[in-house]
């Protein structure tokens, strides 16, 4: 088993920022919250998002950092070693599963993703028309093989970035590539402001109409803020055993919840202005970015060159979310199976790539299999945002608020007392004790239909 001393970690304020900021960004930013957005009301949503993100993600993130750095060790580890004797590490086993599920369906949009980069070099899915542009998606969905080898591709290269360790790997790439995305994010608002649209789609981004709002809006957008946070299945806690110890872990959780809504909210602003200046319909799905965008893209001036540096956006934001999400197996296999890492790397591949294809697949071969009424992709995509994620929130805002105890997290979040967190951590305790699960649970309840 490694020992802590040999423990690879990230090495600056700079590279735990651009990692956990990594993590969090991804295509829950850009594919899956414009759309929902879209969806279910635009403003209205966005509130009832914004609040889930205050009461329920940031606390549980700080929580989960705050456990993974005082034990340095991966979530079953930790857990176990916070509560000996005690069953919390199932926590961290179904957080585990969890990781698995999101990249079997995660990996297949980053491989839509990678398609279109390529697809955006060759000039080819670019149409004014959007029955051309719908084609030419249904064309990569449907075939088997494009699917899978576009989800290889994905899985090797996260794979690869993974194989050079934590500082080496995951802290070199995101401190490279999260500038960038910021950069071209913003190159692209500035240009879809100028659209005539641009009113239009700020306003329906930004003005409330509850009238969409109902029990399972609340719940999806309490799952999209643990989806996004990347919380409630153990990858902040695995992040958090890498982070450093002088690192003020509630500043940080700051920093990452208002950049990564930050990213989300340009997302819209780069989206949306666009989509209304050629008549297009907001509420148009995941779709929007694979079948509606690429027909505004057809539109533009430099519309090609728009279209590449849009699928080069998604494809940054996409990957360090996948290195976070296949970190949290591939420590767990290293450090407790004793596996080494190019080991454990290679084992935690062969499972996503199994998983994997059966969502690429049953886009096509086996369209007609369903489980529960829906297909394993969308089961999968289901089941872990809105059912997986926050029953693990409330499992580890619960373990916090009673289990490890006010004064064991006071003393994790204040750095032993050389911060000035305390006063901020005593209430987050009463906030993980009463607030976030109680919050979560209905929530969950009433979005399932239970009450
Ligand atoms: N936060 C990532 C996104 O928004 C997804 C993710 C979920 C990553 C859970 C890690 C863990 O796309």
């Amino acid at each position: 088993m490694a020992t802590s001393a040999q423990r690879d970690g990230f090495t600056s304020t700079l590279g735990v920022l651009a990692a956990t900021l990594g993590s969090a960004v991804g295509l829950g930013n850009i594919w899956k919250f414009p759309a929902l957005t879209g969806s279910y009301g635009g403003a209205g949503f966005l509130l009832i998002y914004l609040c889930a993100t205050l009461l329920v993600g940031l606390p549980v993130m700080i929580a989960e950092l705050a456990i993974g750095r005082r034990a340095r060790a991966n979530p079953i580890a930790a857990l176990k070693s916070l509560a000996p004797g005690r069953p919390w590490w199932l926590v961290g086993v179904t957080g585990m599963v969890a990781a698995f599920m999101i990249m079997a369906f995660y990996s297949e949009v980053v491989a839509w993703v990678f398609a279109y980069v390529w697809k955006s070099v060759e000039g080819s899915a670019l149409s004014s028309e959007a029955a051309v542009t719908e084609g030419a998606f249904a064309a990569l969905v449907s075939s088997p093989w494009q699917s899978l080898i576009w989800q290889w591709v994905v899985l090797l290269l996260i794979g690869g970035i993974l194989l050079r360790g934590v500082s080496g790997g995951i802290e070199a790439v995101t401190k490279r590539l999260m500038p960038l995305l910021f950069l071209l994010l913003a190159a692209l608002c500035v240009f879809s402001l100028t659209l005539n649209g641009a009113p239009q789609g700020l306003a329906f981004l930004f003005s409330p109409d509850f009238s969409k709002v109902d029990g399972s809006v609340v719940l999806t957008a309490v799952g999209l803020a643990f989806f996004k946070m990347s919380i409630g299945m153990g990858t902040m806690m695995t992040y958090g055993s890498y982070f450093r110890s002088d690192q003020n872990i509630p500043l940080t959780a700051g920093r990452v919840m208002c950049a990564d809504l930050a990213v989300s909210l340009l997302a819209g602003i780069a989206i949306f202005p666009a989509v209304f200046t050629f008549g297009f319909e907001p509420t148009a799905g995941p779709s929007l970015v694979f079948i509606t965008l690429p027909a505004v893209f057809a539109q533009l001036p430099f519309g090609q060159a728009l279209m590449f540096v849009f699928f080069v956006l998604t494809s940054i934001a996409a990957i360090g979310a996948m290195l976070s999400l296949l970190e949290v197996p591939v420590l767990i296999l290293h450090e407790r199976l004793g596996m080494t890492r190019r080991r454990a790397i290679a084992v935690s591949l062969l499972v996503v790539g199994v998983l994997g294809a059966g969502c690429a697949l049953s886009m096509n071969l086996l369209a007609s299999w369903r489980v529960m009424g829906r297909s394993l992709f969308d089961l999968l995509d289901f089941l872990s945002s809105n059912v997986l994620l926050p029953i693990g929130g409330i499992l580890i805002a619960l373990f916090v608020g009673w289990v490890w105890g006010r004064d064991a997290f006071i003393a994790a979040v204040s750095n032993d007392g050389s911060r000035e967190n305390r006063r901020l951590a005593s209430s987050l305790v009463l906030v993980l004790r009463y607030v976030s699960p109680v919050l979560i649970l209905l929530v969950m309840l009433n979005g399932l239909g239970v009450i």
